[in-house]
């Protein structure tokens, strides 16, 4: 193997790390523990929470693409010749990145528009019907992620 795709591996590692370890701490631990706060103080919380963090996703995601099609083409070569794993990483990790622009542009943006308008009990409903679903579902998905890239070579 060479510097390159050791260089490469390691950045995807370590940003699959961030990213899926981001979202299990907003989810399984920050949420329930904001529960305790009212509602101006909480949601208010979480637009800055997300205001932070998604930022940083845009890089994880630019840094995961980059590095995860340089490790394919240098390590696997050819797209058809690649074992059926890489094509599953590739198909969910699009998913997740599909569903991330999603959240960001649609519904965390009307989240944060009506949190500055204090409009927070429509603000709770934009958060538990639309964001908090997709963020559970890229939880699941970011996990299912980290068991294809450890177990894939060994299917
Ligand atoms: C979207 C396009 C993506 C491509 C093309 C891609 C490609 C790859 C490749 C080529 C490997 C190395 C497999 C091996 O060593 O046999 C890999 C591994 C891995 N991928 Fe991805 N990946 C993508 C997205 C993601 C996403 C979104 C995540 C998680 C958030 C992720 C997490 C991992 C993990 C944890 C590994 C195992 C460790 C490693 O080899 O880096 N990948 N991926």
């Amino acid at each position: 193997m060479n510097v390159a795709s050791l260089i490469a591996t390691s950045v995807h590692t370590v940003v699959a790390v961030l990213w899926v370890g981001g979202i299990f701490l907003a989810y399984r631990v920050l949420r329930p523990a904001a529960m305790q706060l009212q509602p101006p103080q909480r949601l208010t919380l979480w637009v800055d929470v997300f205001s932070r963090f998604f930022p940083w996703v845009w890089g994880f995601i630019i840094a995961l693409v980059i590095s995860g099609y340089w490790d394919w083409n240098v390590r696997f070569g050819g797209y058809e010749s690649a074992p059926i794993y890489l094509h599953a990483m590739q198909l969910i990790g699009w998913l997740m990145i599909f569903l991330f622009a999603w959240l960001y542009f649609v519904p965390f943006a009307k989240f944060k528009a009506l949190v500055a308008d204090q409009q927070f009990p429509e603000a709770g409903k934009v958060m538990n019907e639309k964001m908090r679903p997709v963020i559970a579902i890229n939880l699941t998905l970011g996990v299912l992620e980290a068991i294809i890239g450890a177990s894939g070579p060994f299917w």
